[in-house]
C-alpha cells in the first residue's frame, strides 16, 4: 500500500453532495480510535496558500475563469498542498485522508468544457507526479446528490449551479476513471445509510492497509 515513502495516501471522491466529507471524517474518526496517526485534509485547500486559491475558484461568477485557467490554479493549489501538507505527513509515515485530488481535475476541468483530459494530465505530471495509494469512489446518483448539496449553506456554488446534466456526466467520468485505475479505486454506493456506507469505506481502507500495524 506504501510507496516506500512512510505514509498512506487516501482519497475520496465523488459528485457534489454524495458524502465524500461525511466519509472522510467518519473515516479518520475510525481510523484514530485504531491508534493510527491520521491527518484529514481537503481541495482545493488544505494549506493556507491553497485555501487561499481555494476562495479564488469556488466564489463569484461561474465564468470568472476560463477552464485552462482553473486547471492552472486548481494545480497550484495542489502543488502547495502536497509541499506544504501531504508529502511532509506521508514522509511522518501518517495516514492522509483527503478529500477530493487530482481525479477531480480530471472530471470537472477535463470533461465539464471540452475535452481537456490531456492538459489536465500533463501539468500533473509536470508538477504534482503523485497518485493516491488509495482512491474511495463514493457513487451516488445525480438527484440525490445534488438535493442534498443544496441542503448546505454557503458561497461555494459555483460547480454545483452547473447542474444535473453535467453531474450525470462527471458520475458517468467517476466510473469510468475507477475502471482505468482499478489498482487505487474502490467503488462504494453512497446512497444509503451514513453508518452503512461508512463501515463498508471502513472495511475497504482495512483491507487495503493490510497488516500495516504503524499505518
Ligand atoms: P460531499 O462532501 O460529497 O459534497 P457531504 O458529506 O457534505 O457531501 O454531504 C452532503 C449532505 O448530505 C450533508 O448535509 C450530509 O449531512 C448529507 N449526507 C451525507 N451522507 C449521507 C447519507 N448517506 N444519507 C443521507 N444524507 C447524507
Ligand atoms: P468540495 O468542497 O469538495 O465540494 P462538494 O462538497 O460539493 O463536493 O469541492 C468544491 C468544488 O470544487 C466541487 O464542485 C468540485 C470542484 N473541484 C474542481 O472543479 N476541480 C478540482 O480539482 C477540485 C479539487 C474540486
Amino acid at each position: 500500500m506504501s510507496d516506500g515513502r512512510g505514509g498512506v495516501f487516501i482519497t475520496f471522491e465523488g459528485i457534489d453532495g454524495s458524502g465524500k466529507s461525511t466519509q472522510a471524517r467518519r473515516l479518520v474518526e475510525a481510523l484514530r480510535a485504531e491508534g493510527r496517526d491520521v491527518v484529514l485534509t481537503r481541495e482545493p485547500g488544505g494549506s493556507p496558500g491553497a485555501e487561499e486559491i481555494r476562495r479564488l475558484v469556488l466564489e463569484g461568477d461561474p465564468d470568472r475563469w476560463s477552464a485552462e485557467t482553473e486547471i492552472l490554479l486548481f494545480t497550484a493549489a495542489r502543488r502547495d498542498h502536497l509541499e506544504r501538507t501531504i508529502n511532509p505527513a506521508l514522509a511522518a509515515g501518517r495516514v492522509v485522508v483527503c478529500d477530493r485530488f487530482a481525479d477531480s481535475t480530471r472530471m470537472y476541468q477535463g470533461l465539464s468544457r471540452g475535452d481537456l483530459r490531456a492538459l489536465v494530465d500533463q501539468l500533473h505530471t509536470l508538477m504534482i507526479g503523485r497518485e493516491p495509494d488509495l482512491t474511495v469512489l463514493i457513487d451516488m446518483d445525480p438527484e440525490t446528490g445534488l438535493s442534498r448539496a443544496k441542503g448546505r449553506q454557503g458561497t461555494e456554488e459555483r460547480f454545483e449551479d452547473f447542474g444535473p446534466e453535467l453531474q450525470r456526466r462527471m458520475r458517468a467520468g467517476f466510473l469510468a476513471l475507477a475502471a482505468e485505475f482499478p489498482a487505487r479505486f474502490r467503488v462504494i454506493d453512497g446512497a444509503r445509510p451514513v453508518e452503512v456506507v461508512a463501515a463498508e469505506v471502513l472495511a475497504t481502507v482495512r483491507t487495503a492497509l493490510g497488516g500495516r500495524a504503524d499505518g
